[in-house]
């Protein structure tokens, strides 16, 4: 069996994609199967889907709410909490989930990078943090509104925005010896370019999931297999 030593020196980032939660029950996006085969992204992702039929992009983000309820963490969510308690703030996840089967396996030490399901924020971005928000719309008529009067949008960065945090993200990447990515595709950035930024700083860099993703070349070392089978007992820390 392979192992991913943790020595008592390294700096742990994990990027995660749609595949780790794929053995929960949820879709990922580029699949066959997946989101992006049932639904076009320039109607329910893109600021101008959002201009256009905001109606219809609160329908999708709330039918994926109520998936994201639904879903239970799997062993590889729990493989990664597990990391980050013995290794404490030498961990770092970046997630570009935007469920929420990380916090709830226990991870603490994350981002968002793509934004969060069970927020909502303000439209025009009056600068108001994001707020909670559970409810499942099926009319643009019960979505609630911000103090400064603009609607609520969902907390979910759409194609063409920025990422979340990314001052944050860099700094944390610039400090990691060992980055560790698991279940996704490599085909977007700029969360397909950390890799090549830890290779500049000499880091480790793994890749876990069943396939190689389109960035395979940078990686050190590749596990192959579906997350929830190949991570519990993979990490051997020092
Ligand atoms: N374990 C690990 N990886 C898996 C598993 C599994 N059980 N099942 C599938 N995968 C891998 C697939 O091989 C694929 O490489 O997960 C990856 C999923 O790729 P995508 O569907 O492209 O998802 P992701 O890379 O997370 O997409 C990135 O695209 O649309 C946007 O904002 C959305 O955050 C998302 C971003």
């Amino acid at each position: 069996m392979q192992t991913i030593p943790v020595g008592v020196g390294d700096r742990v980032f994990v990027l995660t994609g749609a595949g780790i939660s794929a053995e929960s029950g949820l879709p990922t996006f580029r699949a066959e199967d997946g989101l992006w085969a049932g639904n076009r992204i320039e109607d329910v992702c893109t600021p101008e889907a959002w201009e256009l039929n905001p109606g219809l992009v609160w329908q999708f983000y709330s039918a994926r709410r109520a998936a994201g309820a639904a879903a239970q963490p799997n062993p590889a969510h729990f493989a990664l909490a597990e990391l980050e308690g013995r290794i404490g703030d030498r961990f770092f996840l970046c997630t570009q989930n935007v469920d929420d089967l990380h916090e709830r396996a226990g991870s603490r030490r994350l981002v968002h990078m793509h934004g969060e399901l069970n927020k909502a924020h303000c439209e025009d971005d009056c600068g108001r943090p994001p707020v909670e928000d559970h409810a499942l719309y099926q009319d643009l008529a019960e979505v609630g509104h911000c103090a400064c009067g603009a609607r609520l949008r969902p907390h979910i960065v759409f194609f063409g925005e920025i990422p979340l945090e990314m001052e944050r993200l860099e700094r944390e990447i610039k400090r990691a010896t060992l980055m560790v990515v698991v279940g996704t595709s490599g085909s977007v950035y700029p969360a397909a370019s950390f890799v090549h930024w830890a290779r500049r700083n000499r880091a480790r860099t793994v890749y876990i999931g069943p396939e190689p993703p389109l960035n395979a070349e940078a990686f050190t070392q590749v596990v192959e297999g579906k997350a929830g089978a190949v991570m519990p007992g993979l990490f051997a820390v020092e």
